[in-house]
């Protein structure tokens, strides 16, 4: 019998053509080479993670409860906990509208697969967190980008047109406070204007809150779920605001959509890594937290603080930047004709400082941001933002000066 040799290719599910390999991994190595101060990677501050304060709740956990080393139903202390943190942020809920995740990554993953057919519309403003991208396109979906506006964050008459073309889409995904990487958190009236969409096109809404609770100035809006109960599927984190690799996030949704989200979790993970929840719920019993996240607020209002005035001394007028009142980063605007990428090379090799260029987060390739770049203010100290501005600041006026001359007629 003869047999035919196989190519030994691997032959990819064609779902992957829609996936580029992640642009920012790349980045990422070289950011975190020796000597290089990095705005790049939107990292808490190592400084201040609460390990000590982790590590005795881990050392009280397991002799106490070894169950937590179990397979287990998710974690009902930490819902409570997380209905008791959500009115915190004036979101009124139930335990039995939270459903845990490890991570509010796979609340994205989630949500996607649970309304995302192929061909589907799905809403992005056209400068987003690539983690949603990546979460929706292999589902195949058309994407329907709106712009967004730097101080008042996303078009939301923009969604209305959208939203008048049939078919209605899958879902539109916001980050109302705080946004990655554009740093604007979204208006009130442009909230209100947005949920009453919602509901007149009955479109769910993802609101990723990553960065809610990491608010800095005075009386910021509530999320989108303290006016609608229905329309909004909620993401919350514990990522940003206490440790990433806990992996502890949390839905807050509908109750009728608790046994779909339970079967996509199911397949995808059997479990949670509860431990990580057990460790969370623990912490939280403690009442250290309320502490913690002030230091943490009050930390990272500084560190913006201090890139913002650096920016304002260190670059030429015609840059431009946003002012955040939420969240973890600074968005900078250079002439349209400078390209960030290159600068990076530039940054990293001669001045040895790191961003991420704006075409990281620009949906389906578009150009629109090549001359943007994203700057995360909380992983370093003052005095690393001070330098880095600096050494920033001077890779920009090299690549400015170093522009062609504009032709004269
Ligand atoms: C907007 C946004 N949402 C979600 C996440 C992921 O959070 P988690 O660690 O909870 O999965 C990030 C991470 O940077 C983010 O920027």
């Amino acid at each position: 019998m003869t047999t035919t040799a196989a190519s030994d290719a691997f032959r990819y599910a064609r779902s992957m053509t829609a996936m580029a390999p992640a642009r920012l991994r790349g980045v990422l190595a070289r950011a975190a080479s020796p000597g290089v101060i990095s705005f790049a990677i939107g990292l808490p501050a190592e400084d201040l993670l609460p390990a000590r304060e982790l590590a005795e709740a881990q050392a009280r956990l397991l002799p106490a409860r070894p169950a937590a080393l179990q397979y287990a139903m998710p974690h009902p202390r930490l819902k409570q906990q997380v209905v008791e943190l959500m009115a915190a942020r004036g979101v009124a809920c139930s335990a039995a509208q939270v459903f845990l995740t490890s991570g509010s990554q796979q609340g994205m993953d989630l949500a996607a697969r649970l309304f995302v057919d192929p061909g589907a519309g799905v809403v992005l403003e056209e400068t987003v967190y690539e983690g949603m991208q990546l979460a929706v396109q292999r589902l195949g979906p058309r994407l329907l980008t709106v712009p967004i506006d730097l101080a008042t964050g996303m078009e939301v008459e923009a969604v209305a047109a959208v939203f008048e073309r049939l078919p209605r889409p899958a879902l539109l995904y916001a980050i109302p406070a705080g946004h990655n990487p554009l740093g604007v958190s979204l208006g009130l009236a442009k909230r209100q204007r947005l949920l009453e969409l919602a509901r007149a096109f009955a479109v769910p809404v993802v609101e990723d809150d990553a960065y809610g609770f990491l608010a800095y100035d005075e009386a910021p809006p509530p999320p989108l779920r303290a006016c609608e109960e229905r329309w909004v599927l909620y993401l919350g984190s514990f990522s940003k605001i206490l440790a990433p690799s806990l992996r502890a996030g949390w839905m807050v949704v509908p109750e009728e959509l608790m046994p779909r989200l339970s079967a996509l979790k199911h397949g995808a993970d059997l479990d949670t890594p509860s431990l990580g929840h057990h460790l969370v719920s623990e912490y939280l019993e403690s009442g250290d937290f309320p502490r913690h996240l002030a230091r943490v607020r009050a930390e990272y209002r500084r560190r913006r603080d201090a890139m913002l005035e650096c920016l304002a001394t260190s670059l030429p007028p015609e840059v431009r930047w946003t002012r955040p009142a939420s969240g973890m980063y600074v968005w900078v605007e250079l002439p349209p004709a400078c390209d960030a990428a290159a600068l990076l090379e530039t940054a990293i090799e001669t001045e040895r400082v790191a961003f991420i260029p704006g075409e990281a987060f620009a949906v389906a390739g578009n150009r629109h941001a090549d001359h943007c770049l994203r700057l995360c203010f909380t992983a370093c100290t003052t005095e690393q933002i001070a330098e880095g501005i600096q050494r920033l600041a001077r890779a920009v006026a090299r690549a400015l000066a170093s522009r062609p001359p504009r032709a004269i007629l």
